[in-house]
């Protein structure tokens, strides 16, 4: 499959070079139902309004000069006609036999394979990297869904994907756990003490940190022959970090991420190296005894190492962008954090250029920051006593929640009669509906908004849910099985003719995957992906409610739709990270 609006594009380029001597970036977008076109352009307009002092080169309104261009387009594969607006706007109609022999060829092939024209890159994808020993709060989940999905996308295209957790296991903390360590569980080499629960640790660590003078140097100390590497101390960090990253893998199991830890830990022998460089580079003067970098545009500084002679957050990044942009050879380097860390990375980015490890167009910075996750209050998400939200907890209640749900639904009378589950699938299923619906929830939204997090919402069947979404693709599944792997087979023998304006308006919403894909890719918006998916589950209804499938005269026909609708589907949630469930 390759981008439809770049046909459009390629054929608009050339029409516009033959009508007037002007090169401008071409726009070319789908319609809005109400059009009544498949896509338009207000190129006309644009080329006009930019030269209409000098003339215009005679055009004496955007509808002429939108004439003049049309003329130049000859009806082709992809384009069957485009017609001038009242406006000045092009509208662009596809040909229906492209889209039907798109729609065959995918219920042929099984898959979608894009092609985007794109050079392919080694990215990598920061994302995730909650801080150890800390409980993994839901800001450090959304960034674990959205840099998932980023790096499916990514992979589907063909990119080397680096998958990073950029784990904070590091850093002056771990002085005062490593000495609450000892001080507890004196024994703890040869007697393993129960710490599983690192949160009630750390707290009981930080309560004495901020208690006791004494404690508090011990710890300072501590962090001395940790950076060091002092074999005892090592040897505590390496068993905090296991218990952390032990809890932390049964997250990453139950969510199906795939992620490889190199945490702030792997940078420390970097550091003295890059302050160096810094200094003799004359980026980092002595400020009020630290070391400070300050980027020109950006009000804070960055800190490049501590008055205490320590290194901290900042250190660690730009050690990290140096790493990855001249070490890995890193094309794209993509960060999913929130939204108030941008200020932090745009400063990172702006130095690796200034020192010259980012050299853009040829390298790549990008922040995908996200807003924050809200309770149903509408105020920050905690529990009701303040605490974080333990993110086993909220699996564990979507889970359940949408096990409910699937009692409930089979013993409706006449949906419990289609219901296929047998009791031990129900479990199953209920992970699947539960942990898809929090990262579609997430996925759906625009990424830099807040959202409330609400389970009645999430799961809500009938709502642009995960939940919808399953058991629409569910029923799609039960359609081919109704007809029947004879008759499928059978219609994979005829060609495709797409006649009903219903099964036309669904071709076109199936046949824009390779656009969204490219725009999801660009602006890291993966909500674009989420609204495709729910358009084209809508037209398949549409479809379905209007058009008879089965033992009708164009049975084959609108059999190789439900597949390609099917393979179009079942594709888009591999890359969300959704788990598609045949039978429902
Ligand atoms: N550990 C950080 C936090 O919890 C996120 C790290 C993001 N990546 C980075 N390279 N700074 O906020």
């Amino acid at each position: 499959m390759q981008s439809i609006i770049g046909v459009i594009k390629h054929n608009l380029l050339q029409a516009i070079q033959a009508a007037v001597p002007v090169t401008e970036p071409i726009i070319v977008t789908p319609a809005a139902a109400k059009f009544k076109t498949d896509f338009i352009s207000p190129i006309a307009l644009a080329i006009f309004n930019k030269h209409k002092k000098e003339g215009c080169f005679g055009f004496k309104n955007p509808q002429e000069l939108a004439q003049a261009i049309s003329s130049h387009i000859t009806q082709n594969e992809v384009i069957q006609s485009i017609e001038v607006a009242g406006n000045g706007f092009l509208n662009i109609h596809i040909q229906p036999e492209y889209l039907a022999s798109l729609i065959h060829s995918i219920s042929a092939s099984g898959k979608l394979q894009v092609n985007l024209n794109v050079e392919r890159q080694k990215v990598l994808v920061d994302f995730s990297s909650p801080n150890i020993a800390k409980e993994m709060h839901v800001g450090h989940l959304r960034s674990t869904i959205i840099g998932d999905a980023i790096c499916r996308c990514l992979e589907f295209l063909g990119h080397e994907v680096l998958r990073t957790n950029h784990l904070g296991d590091w850093g002056t903390q771990f002085g005062m756990l490593l000495t609450y360590l000892n001080d507890t569980y004196p024994d703890w080499e040869t007697n393993a003490p129960d710490i599983s629960d690192l949160e009630t640790f750390y707290k009981a660590a930080k309560g004495r940190f901020d208690q006791e003078p004494e404690f508090k140097e011990r710890s300072r100390l501590k962090v001395v022959d940790l950076q060091g590497g002092e074999e005892n101390a090592i040897k505590a960090w390496k068993y905090i970090y296991k218990v952390s990253r032990d809890y932390l893998q049964i997250i990453y199991d139950r969510l199906d991420i795939k992620i490889e830890d190199c945490g702030e830990s792997f940078y420390n022998p970097m550091l003295p190296g890059i302050t160096q460089e810094l200094v003799e580079k004359g980026f980092a003067v002595q400020s009020e005894g630290a070391l400070c970098f300050h980027v020109p545009g950006f009000e804070l500084p960055l800190m490049v190492q501590k008055s205490d002679g320590g290194y901290g957050y900042d250190s660690t990044d730009l050690a990290a962008a140096k790493y990855r942009l001249l070490d890995l050879g890193v094309k794209r380097a993509i960060y999913v954090t929130d939204m108030g860390q941008n200020p932090h990375f745009l400063t990172i980015f702006e130095a690796a250029k200034l020192i010259g490890w980012h050299r853009p167009p040829e390298t790549r910075m990008d922040h995908a920051g996200f807003g924050v996750v809200l309770g149903e209050d509408g105020k920050k998400f905690k529990t009701r006593s303040g605490e974080s939200v333990k993110l086993i907890t909220l699996l564990d209640e979507a889970h359940s929640r949408a096990k409910e749900q699937l009692l409930k639904r089979s013993n409706e009378p006449e949906i419990g009669q289609q219901t296929h589950l047998n009791p031990s699938d129900f479990e199953n299923a209920a992970e699947a509906i539960g942990v898809s619906a929090i990262k579609y929830y997430d996925l759906k939204q625009n990424r830099i908004s807040t959202y409330e997090f609400s389970f009645d919402r999430m799961l809500d069947p009938r709502g642009n849910t995960a939940v919808y979404l399953i058991y629409a693709y569910a029923r799609i599944c039960s359609i081919l099985d109704k007809a029947g792997q004879e008759a499928v087979s059978a219609a994979l023998g005829s060609p495709c003719i797409l006649t009903a304006s219903q099964e036309r308006a669904l071709a076109l919403w199936i046949c824009r995957f390779p656009d969204t894909l490219e725009t999801v890719i660009e602006e890291l918006s993966l909500n674009k992906l989420c609204d495709l998916i729910y358009e084209v589950t809508t037209k398949f209804s549409e479809f379905y409610s209007n058009c008879k499938v089965i033992g009708s005269p164009e049975q084959a026909s609108r059999l190789q739709l439900c597949l390609a609708t099917k393979f179009m589907l079942l594709e888009s949630f591999t890359l969300l990270g959704i788990k598609p469930l045949e039978r429902i």
